[in-house]
């Protein structure tokens, strides 16, 4: 398996499984599966609503010997609605107890939203706060004070722009390890992924195969498919493999983390074996081609009338 190796050493997996909207009854058996597979990384999060019962299968796969703790890199992210100083240690603790973990290997700002205490999702733009009444720099600093804890070994951002990046660089003590970024051939995030490479930030690509299983509320009408892409059809065919694994070959081949999310055994295979199929120069060509910078998840969820947000400050583009 390909690893990112980070600063003090330690290599995270590129390839891990993705947790987001993996329901509660089914996610167990996913995260067991998936670990019997040969999956070393689990992306989690406070929000997916599911870390009690991810906690649960961490606890009997290492107490039935399918792996040990130090052989799983495990990520996991801070929520919204917790980013004032005195929120994320709580937080973080909250999350550790879920997962029946010592520690974490990864902990992330999942969005740089601020909620008010106690708000998951949004319903008004009175439940927001703005980042200059709680500025991503508290919130970054609380964060470092769970690394001095050793109770995580890295930190780091999702959904940070290049702008909100350098703004955090300004004042870090630790310089953030990872941003997590919805990345595909269609959102191919160049300018990013050059950006974090001259600072050696490390990118992870959510929503690889397109999120089709998002709610219909957060999507868009007529939404462009990459599973059934003539391009990504036309490439599978070539290596007879499936375009879920030529999407996730893509996103290896280009030295990102890639967590696709799945709770089929059958596709947890698949998408294991994605890291054995290499692509051809002219692949990585005809997929260049294909970037078009759309966004499956548009962020304007938190463009809420009167949230003091908008998408374009979000992204930090027009
Ligand atoms: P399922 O969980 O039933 O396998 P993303 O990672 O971009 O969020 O996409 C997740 C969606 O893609 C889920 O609907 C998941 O369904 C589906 N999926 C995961 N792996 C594959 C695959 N190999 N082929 C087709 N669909 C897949």
């Amino acid at each position: 398996m390909k690893t990112i190796t980070f600063k003090n050493g330690d290599k995270m997996p590129l390839l891990g499984l993705g947790t987001w909207k993996s329901e509660t009854g089914e996610v167990y058996d996913a995260v067991r599966q998936a670990i019997r597979i040969g999956f070393r990384h689990i992306d989690c999060a406070a929000i997916y609503a599911n870390e009690k019962e991810i906690g649960q299968a961490f606890h009997d796969a290492f107490s039935d010997g399918d792996v040990q703790r130090e052989d799983l890199w495990i990520t996991s992210k801070l929520w919204n609605s917790s980013h004032k100083k005195g929120q994320v240690m709580p937080a973080f603790q909250k999350t550790l107890d879920d997962l029946q973990l010592e520690y974490l290997d990864l902990y992330l700002v999942h969005w740089p939203v601020v909620l008010k205490d106690g708000v998951s999702f949004p319903t008004s733009g009175a439940d927001f706060l703005t980042l200059d009444e709680v500025p991503i720099t508290e919130t970054w600093q609380a964060m470092e004070a769970c690394v001095d804890t050793q109770k995580t070994h890295h930190i780091g951002v999702s959904n940070f722009s290049i702008k909100k990046i350098g703004t955090l660089l300004q004042t870090a003590r630790i310089v953030p390890e990872m941003n997590q970024v919805e990345m595909h051939p269609l959102l191919q995030q160049n300018e990013l992924l050059d950006y974090c490479k001259s600072h050696s930030i490390p990118l992870t690509a959510y929503s690889p195969l397109g999120s089709p299983d998002r709610a219909d509320s957060i999507k868009q009408d007529n939404e462009p498919g990459m599973l059934d892409h003539p391009v990504i059809v036309n490439i599978a065919e070539n290596h007879g493999c499936t375009s879920a694994q030529i999407l996730i070959a893509w996103a290896m081949d280009r030295g990102t983390s890639v967590i696709p999310k799945s709770v089929n055994p059958g596709r947890l295979q698949l998408n294991f074996e994605a890291q054995n199929i290499h692509l051809t120069e002219d692949d990585r060509t005809s997929i260049a081609a294909m970037d078009r910078h759309y966004r499956y998840v548009t962020g304007t969820f938190w463009a809420v009338e009167g949230s003091g947000y908008t998408v374009e400050e979000l992204w930090d583009e027009r």
